[in-house]
Parts: C-alpha cells; structure tokens; sequence
C-alpha cells in the first residue's frame, strides 16, 4: 500500500505552549511538523521566524519543514536552515529564478520543496521538477488555517501527479489547506503523498485520535473504488 505522511502544521498550535504541542503530535504518530512562515507582505498575516525554530527544534526527532510564505525567500533561507529546519519550501509567485534559488537552498543541505497557490499553473514547475524533493499544493489561499478546501484543486492534484509519475526520482505531493477526514479521501485519489493538517490535528484536544483518524481516511481511500474524475 501507497505510504501516506502526516505534517501537523502548527500553525493551529497553541503557542503559550508550542514544545509540548509538537511533542504531543509526536506521540499521536506524526511524520514531521510543518512550519508556516508568514511575512505580512507575500500573504496577508505574520508568524514566526528562525528564533522559534531554533526553540522548537530540541523539542522532537521528527523532521521539520519550512513553507516559506515570505516574499524574499533566500534572504532568510540560510537562518531557516541553521535554525534546523530539515526543509525549505518556497513559492515561485516571489518571482524569485526557480532555477538558482532551487540550486542555492539545495546548496544549504537539506531538502528542497516548491509550493503553487492555488491559482499557479503547475508548468511554473517544468524548469525545476527533476530537482525538487516535494510539492506543495496549497488546497486553500494562504494565509491562514481552518479554511475550507477549494475542491477546484483536486484536478490539479492529479494533472500533477500524472506529470511527476514517469520521473526516475519522483517529488512527493503535498496537500496544504482544509485537509480534515472528510476531505482525504479526495486527495489521497487524486494522488498526494503528505497530508498537511493543521486544525484537523491541533484543534482536536485528542490529537492521536485525530491522526488515527486521517490515516483511516487514507486507508479507506487506498482500498476504495478507482479514482475520482472531479
Ligand atoms: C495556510 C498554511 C497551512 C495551514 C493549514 O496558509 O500554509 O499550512 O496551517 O491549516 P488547516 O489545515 O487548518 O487548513
Ligand atoms: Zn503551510
């Protein structure tokens, strides 16, 4: 059976007590904690920067990944880094060339992810697909946490996974926005490897039910019937 990842984002976590939230997802059966990084300026909202990274990385073994949701990614790429970030994702709607700033975070170690709005074609992609180690496909307007799904996307999802699937060296799908056990099922047809979840984890006082949860939605899409054409 396909391996499906979970990524509690904490952006839904609580921050008064942002260690004890991480390990909790630790304990529910996490696979790495998203790390959502806003600036105010490439969306509409702010959070945190190297220096709670650099405090929460003690905290669990799981690995960590930045979603650079800031308008000069390569300036703060490298603090991201030593702070302990595992991996980087960033936008190609910065304007930034994909080519060098793909090579440049690559450069700094660890892995290498690319993220699409919702509205971002996926050929942005083409220059730079056989270099990326995952995709992000954001299933929301970014931002903020517990929107609702734009099922729109789920097409998208698709195309893209049509597109990764002759490469030798495949990136792995990521799902960012509205992820809930109602909406995996969608997701996991449509072809995404990482679940993303923020409220659908942090906003259930039981986290390891919550993850349980996800992962029998990802066992009930696997084992359903063919794919979904919406
Ligand atoms: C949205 C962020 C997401 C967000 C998802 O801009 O990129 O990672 O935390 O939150 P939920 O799962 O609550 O939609
Ligand atoms: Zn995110």
């Amino acid at each position: 059976m396909r391996r499906v990842e979970i990524y509690p984002s904490i952006l839904s976590a609580d921050f008064s007590r942002l260690g004890s939230e991480i390990t909790d997802a630790e304990r529910a059966g996490a696979d790495g904690i998203h790390v959502d990084v806003m600036d105010g300026h490439f969306v509409p909202n702010l959070t945190i920067g190297p220096l709670v990274v650099r405090s929460i990385r003690p905290v669990s073994s799981l690995p960590y990944w930045a979603h650079l949701m800031i308008t000069d990614p390569l300036r703060f790429a490298k603090d991201f880094r030593n702070a302990g970030v595992d991996g980087l994702t960033i936008h190609p709607e910065t304007g930034t060339d994909l080519v060098s700033a793909v090579e440049r975070i690559r450069g700094l170690g660890g892995g290498v992810g690319l993220a699409l709005r919702p509205e971002t074609p996926i050929d942005v992609l083409d220059p730079v697909i056989g270099m990326l180690d995952r995709i992000l496909v954001l299933t929301v307007h970014p931002g903020f946490g517990g929107q609702t799904i734009l099922k729109d996307v789920i097409g998208k999802i698709r195309r893209l996974r049509d597109r990764l699937e002759p490469l030798a060296k495949r990136p792995l799908i990521e799902v960012d926005g509205g992820i809930d056990p109602e909406t995996t099922g969608s997701v996991i047809r449509a072809g995404a490897d990482v679940l993303i979840a923020g409220q659908a984890v942090f906003g259930c006082p039981d986290r390891g039910k919550a993850v349980r949860m996800l992962r029998k939605a990802v066992e009930r899409a696997l084992s359903g019937p063919g794919p979904e054409t919406h």
